[in-house]
């Protein structure tokens, strides 16, 4: 069964969120062809994912001394009531995540970059060597597609006045390569100018943000009907 796990991240409502508005076009169109089943679905603005706590950290050190620890061993190293709290609050991320064969995020940009709601995410998914295969030492997300959808009150693309400050797509860039996700299956999909018909100084952008719109409606659709890129299995060494 493929699976989508679908984040949102938008402070805003459903309704007024461009970012909402498209990774929902992305899931209806997806639901259409796969159903509901392997569909997960998580509101980190409404439902925000507390940040790390001491503990966090105590047992995220203690597991990294051992080496490579699947997470279903993890919670035999927890050592007191906090560390527990903290795995519990972690463990259901984390197996979201390697469940999902496409990860859907919605990222609206705040302050060039991205919401506070993300990266408590973020920082809380990321748990020491729980995207590593601990016999081979590979990614467990090398197969795993994740597509950014983000929504921008201005414009950053190549060549604008304000591309430099574009702290977004290279962040997530990094981040999600850094975790194993293949270029091939990171896919950035951006609606500009989201502030022209909001703010009279940019009503002359308005076009560009209709524009931008209708290509974002496009890329998503495509994206959700495309199958995930699964790179080649490497030669075995036996
Ligand atoms: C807290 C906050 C910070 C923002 N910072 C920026 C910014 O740095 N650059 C920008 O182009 N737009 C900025 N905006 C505008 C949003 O990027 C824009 O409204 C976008 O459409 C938000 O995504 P959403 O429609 O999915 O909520 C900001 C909006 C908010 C609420």
């Amino acid at each position: 069964m493929t699976s989508l796990l679908h984040l949102d991240s938008s402070a805003d409502r459903p309704g007024d969120s461009v970012s909402r508005r498209l990774t929902a076009l992305f899931a209806d169109t997806w639901r259409k062809l796969y159903g509901t089943a392997g569909y997960r679905y998580r509101d980190l603005a409404a439902d925000p994912v507390p940040f790390p706590a001491p503990a966090y950290c105590v047992l995220g050190r203690r597991v990294e001394r051992q080496g490579l620890v699947p997470p279903s061993e993890v919670a035999g190293l927890v050592g007191d009531a906090d560390e527990k709290r903290e795995w519990e609050l972690t463990l259901p991320l984390v197996t979201e995540l390697l469940a999902a064969d496409t990860v859907l995020v919605g990222v609206p940009m705040y302050n060039f970059s991205i919401p506070a709601s993300l990266k408590a995410w973020i920082d809380r998914v990321t748990f020491p060597g729980a995207f590593t295969d601990h016999q081979t030492g590979e990614s467990l997300l090398r197969r795993t597609r994740v597509v950014v959808v983000t929504a921008r009150g201005g414009a950053y693309g190549p060549g604008t006045p304000r591309e430099a400050f574009d702290f977004q797509e290279p962040y997530l860039r990094a981040y999600f390569g850094n975790l194993g996700v293949t270029e091939e299956n990171l896919c950035f999909v951006h609606a500009e100018m989201t502030m022209a018909d909001r703010l009279p100084e940019l009503s002359r952008f308005q076009s560009m943000a209709a524009d931008s719109l209708a290509a974002a409606q496009t890329s998503v659709t495509a994206l959700a009907t495309r199958p995930v890129h699964r790179p080649a299995r490497e030669p075995s060494l036996s």
